[in-house]
């Protein structure tokens, strides 16, 4: 290859490198489990699912008065992975395999449900007694019809040990739960390529994250607004940012008049591209197999948990 062809095509490279924004989409808020509100941007009747993520549930940000804390108690899944990510509170985990877990402040659950969990998620005892600060997210993704009857697996990493890096000028922090940021891989291991990062971006700073073409990306604000994608639009609160399929790079930033540190999950994965039929907790790719995981959770083929 010449030297002006290797530069020109460079140039291209560069000029399709950042993603624009293909849409913005507001949270409803709806009550989950034994009751919790939670704000969700995903699913909805316009809006099923983003290949290959199937939900997104922001529980809080709220204080909990004592003995008012919620939690979902036993519940199936089966044929897809939920991972629970906790900034604030503390929850406990029990399963019908006997695994047990407990969940605080920056600490991440990935459960991949394969072939079948009854689990509780419930506040811990000392919480629903006490009460206090509660915010945290569950997403939803799915795994390809290879895994979904794939024995259950847990990853249950301490805040301690999300890789984390901070930019030269101090303006960008990221923990990497999925995937890799700014030098930092996760130890999480997912079934397909995931990426999964919280960035939190202080006034005039901005991140510019590698997200490789072929992979469906979003952005879900947690706190303050900033400006997305290529464009700068504008995104809040509560929002999820669609980038297009348009770039390998994705840019936030939080803009030098901003009065807050601007918080993001940057959420992104391989699109499966596979039939999807789904039906509560369950999520297969045909509706006999949906029919057939009714049929083992009610023959208790899934388990109990053993109190
Ligand atoms: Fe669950």
């Amino acid at each position: 290859m010449s030297m002006v062809s290797k530069a020109l095509r460079n140039e291209e490279a560069h000029a399709g490198g950042r993603r624009t924004v293909a849409g913005i989409v507001n949270s409803i808020e709806t009550s989950e489990g034994g009751g919790f509100l939670v704000r969700r941007p995903f699913p909805k009747a316009a809006f099923s699912e983003f290949d290959p993520f199937l939900l997104l549930d922001e529980m809080g940000p709220m204080d909990v008065a004592p003995g008012e804390a919620k939690g979902a108690p036993d519940h199936p899944h089966r044929g897809f992975e939920t991972v629970t990510y906790l900034l604030a509170g503390d929850m406990e985990h029990k399963d019908s395999r006997g695994h047990a877990g407990r969940l605080r402040s920056g600490d991440v659950q990935w459960m991949t449900a394969g072939a079948g969990v009854v689990h509780a998620e419930m506040p811990s005892r000392e919480f629903a007694r006490d009460g206090g600060w509660m915010h945290g997210f569950q997403l939803w993704v799915n795994l390809p019809q290879r895994d979904k009857m794939m024995n259950p697996r847990y990853q249950e990493i301490p805040n301690s040990q999300i890789p984390k890096a901070t930019s030269a000028d101090g303006l960008v922090r990221v923990s990497v739960i999925a995937g890799e940021a700014m030098g930092e891989k996760a130890v999480i291991e997912t079934r397909t390529p995931i990426i999964y990062l919280h960035y939190r971006i202080e006034p005039r700073g901005a991140a510019t994250q590698q997200v490789p073409g072929a992979y469906n990306a979003f952005a879900y604000i947690v706190e303050g607004e900033g400006l997305f994608g290529a464009e700068g639009e504008r995104g809040g609160d509560g929002q999820m940012v669609l980038f297009a399929q348009d770039g390998d790079e994705v840019r936030i930033e939080n803009p030098a008049d901003a009065k807050a540190t601007l918080e993001v999950l940057l959420i992104a994965g391989v699109p499966l591209n596979e039939p999807v039929a789904r039906y509560g907790p369950f999520v297969m790719n045909t509706e006999a197999e949906i029919r057939q995981a009714i049929e083992d959770y009610q023959q208790g083929r899934m388990g109990a948990i053993k109190s």
